[in-house]
């Protein structure tokens, strides 16, 4: 019996949470689905192999490749244009690429009365830098959110329909660190602020919340996946190897009280792959699923309530129409 076919594109498929979704979609659901997926990448050469790598284990999926950078608009233009021509459909839009740039550490703000916050979030320890991309937007900004807004709107006609039948399921990877305190709805990309990639998934989940007010009607839902703090490409490497194996070995224990340790990329996917089976519709549209584990190293998902309000989610998503229009008009001109 021929099983049937799911469509997932996704970003930041090439390492870490990403790739280690697609290898666990892969294996997990081959009794039930044939997967066609399409891996957005910057990095083709890199693309190539993570392709070549899942292909050969997994021979009946079908793996495209397309070349986009999420900070760069005018390829994820380019990019949704093959997309569209790829796809009829899109079951899973997974947007999940992203950055952190990380300057340095303040270790001393680990004295607090607030250390297991401080913990959860990241906030006040990390020290972040944000450049401007080649057109004036913060990079933090351009490359988790713009991008992937841009790649939202432009494949509308694929994951929406007339119905609110589930058309699609759009599942972002959001953070703990999207505290309310990192954003401000004045400077929505962060040009000001100092923790722009807390400020970066704040706007992504009050995105998501509006998709859900407004888009649901037509069949698109949208979901936050919060991978809980595990080392990948993204946090690997502002300490040397020598003092994150001691870190781990910290973190492990303090698996004890705080189960977002996740620590590996395995278990930090747990809440996308767990998203990808559930019926969006019965989901909490203002909600964040977050991978979490227990002391045995098990994965499993937990759901937070986020504090957003629909007026907030739809003023930010106004504001994202705002900026992607400025964007368009930019690039219509040069
Ligand atoms: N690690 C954590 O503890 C943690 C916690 C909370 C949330 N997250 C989120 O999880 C997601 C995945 O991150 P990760 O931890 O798996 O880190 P990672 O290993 O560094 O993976 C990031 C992915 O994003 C891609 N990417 C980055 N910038 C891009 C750009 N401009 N255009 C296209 N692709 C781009 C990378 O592509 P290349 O392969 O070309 O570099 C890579 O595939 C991110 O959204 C991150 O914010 C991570």
């Amino acid at each position: 019996m021929d099983l049937p076919t799911k469509v997932i594109v996704i970003t930041g498929g090439t390492s870490g949470i990403g790739l280690s979704l697609l290898e666990r979609l892969l294996l997990e659901t081959k009794s039930k689905f044939v997967l066609r997926i399409c891996i957005l990448c910057r990095n083709m050469e890199k693309g190539r192999f993570v392709r070549g790598t899942l292909s050969q284990s997994h021979r009946s999926a079908e793996i495209e490749l397309v070349k986009m950078d999420t900070a760069d608009v005018k390829s994820v233009l380019q990019a949704a244009k093959v997309v569209l021509d790829l796809y009829e459909r899109i079951d899973y839009l997974y947007l999940n690429a992203g950055i952190l740039p990380i300057k340095g550490l303040d270790l001393t703000a680990l004295i607090s009365s607030d250390i297991m916050t401080r913990l959860r979030t990241g906030e006040h320890i990390l020290k972040q830098e944000n450049s401007l991309n080649k057109y004036g937007v913060p990079n933090v900004f351009a490359t988790n959110v713009l991008g992937h807004f841009m790649l939202f709107e432009e494949l509308q006609p694929v994951l929406t329909s007339g119905e609110e039948d589930v058309r699609s399921h759009v599942i972002w990877t959001t953070s703990n660190n999207a505290v309310e305190r990192s954003f401000s709805m004045d400077d929505i990309t962060c040009a000001h602020g100092t923790m722009p990639y807390g400020s970066s998934k704040y706007v992504i989940n009050a995105l998501s919340v509006h998709i859900n007010n407004t888009k649901n009607a037509k069949g698109c839902y949208s979901s936050l996946a919060e991978p809980g703090l595990c080392v990948t490409g993204m946090n690997g490497n502002f300490l040397p190897g020598w003092l994150w194996s001691l870190v781990i070995f910290l973190f492990t224990l303090l698996r004890i009280i705080m189960n977002h340790m996740t620590l590996s990329a395995y278990n930090g996917s747990e809440s996308l792959v767990w998203l990808f089976d559930q019926n969006p519709r019965k989901l909490n549209k203002r909600s964040q699923y977050e991978s979490a584990v227990n002391i045995y190293n098990r994965a499993y998902v937990r759901k937070c309530v986020l504090g957003i309000k629909p007026s907030e989610a739809e003023l930010v998503y106004d504001k994202m129409v705002e900026i992607s229009g400025n964007i368009r008009e930019q690039i219509h001109e040069t």
